[in-house]
């Protein structure tokens, strides 16, 4: 029988997984049977997991004083860990608020350009979510923010790198918002949080006194899959989440799921020691420069583009062209409005968007 095969990322252009770093690739491999989860059987792992947090934290700010406020930053080690993905650090943050609030009927408020992983939080936790209109360039709008936000709100959630048009939120407003309303503030950057330590927008702890925060080495981190990362500012936010474990060595767990793969863990700690911080700013840098090229290619055939932010690039495409491409092996999604997204992930060359362009320039 033939052995099956993976897809090539050729064509792929929509997605936010790309390929993983050859370093992390060999360290996966080397930890696939480590389960973090139970960290006094599988210590070694459990040492990389606090590497891997370390180093999540070094990007994020936690080991940086913050430019207002108090008593933003730390000076303790970081909390957090390596979850499944984004999805799961979402729900955490969530539950973790949930945990450390006490109000009858909690809400969660987000502008509508945050991930879905938050609708699924809201149905698991059993707290209602808010979704709030974004402003005229899909970016939380901080006075319908303020406006959905009230005695029950337990978490006002900022995107730093929406999904769909790579926006980055207002975050130290939406942090004020938060805490002006005794609620704590979440920041997802599943997928900027790699790119934008190169970039001049005020997303992380050292900025503002974020509590908790969703930055995925899976992603623009070029770990293996499943590398997700959960960082919150106190010790209070994992505190929240951990649970008694009586079988196991190890006696509590603050993570979702029970066996975790340390393959994800291993993975990200290598990819990190391969790319931080040099790596990534290259990356980031030929990412940008791609987006804003291909935009303007885009732009001279006479198609509307988004503005670029982070390297996502929005086009308008009618739909028998989108789903001419689409039949030409194209992997490409819309966005809830209908527009076709390219994301600049590694893989996506500039020769792939020439031999896209030239597709483009057949169908339509
Ligand atoms: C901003 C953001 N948050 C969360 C997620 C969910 O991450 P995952 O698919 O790893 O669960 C994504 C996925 O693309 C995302 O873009």
């Amino acid at each position: 029988m033939q052995r099956a095969a993976p897809q090539t990322f050729e064509r792929v252009l929509s997605s936010m997984c790309t390929e993983p770093h050859p370093d992390a690739r060999e360290a996966a491999e080397r930890f696939l049977a480590t389960n973090p989860g139970d960290p006094a059987t599988y210590a070694e792992v459990n040492k990389l997991e606090r590497r891997a947090v370390d180093g999540l934290a070094r990007l994020a700010g936690l080991d940086r004083p913050a430019s207002r406020g108090s008593d933003v930053g730390s000076t303790e080690s970081p909390h957090g860990y390596v979850t499944s993905g984004g999805t799961e650090a979402n729900i955490q943050a969530v539950r973790s608020a949930r945990n450390r609030s006490d109000v009858t009927d909690p809400n969660v408020v987000a502008p509508e350009s945050a991930h879905f992983s938050f609708t699924k939080a809201a149905e698991v936790l059993g707290v209602e979510l808010r979704t709030v209109p974004t402003d005229g360039d899909h970016r939380a709008d901080v006075d319908a923010v303020s406006a959905a936000v009230d005695d029950e709100t337990i978490l006002v959630v900022g995107v730093a790198g929406t999904t769909e048009y790579g926006r980055v939120d207002p975050i130290p407003e939406l942090v004020d918002l938060a805490h002006d309303a005794d609620a704590y503030c979440h920041v997802d950057a599943a997928w900027g949080g790699f790119l934008l330590p190169f970039t001049d927008h005020e997303w992380h702890f050292g900025h503002a006194p974020v509590d908790s925060m969703t930055i995925d080495p899976h992603k623009c981190g070029r770990a293996v899959i499943p590398a997700g990362g959960l960082l919150f500012r106190e010790s209070a936010g994992m505190d929240a989440l951990a649970v008694d474990t009586p079988y196991l060595e190890s006696t509590s767990q603050a993570s979702l799921t029970g066996t975790r793969s340390g393959a994800g863990v291993a993975s990200a700690v290598a990819a990190m020691d391969a790319l931080w911080p040099d790596g990534y700013r290259r990356e980031y840098e030929r990412a940008d420069r791609l987006a804003r090229w291909f935009a303007d290619e885009l732009r001279g055939r006479g198609f509307d583009v988004a503005d670029v932010e982070l390297p996502i690039v929005v086009v308008d495409l009618e739909d028998p062209t989108f789903r001419a491409l689409r039949d030409d092996g194209w992997r490409l999604s819309r966005t809830g409005d209908g527009l076709a997204r390219v994301v600049m992930m590694p893989h996506v060359t500039r020769g792939m968007l020439r031999a896209f362009l030239a597709d483009l320039d057949a169908v339509r």
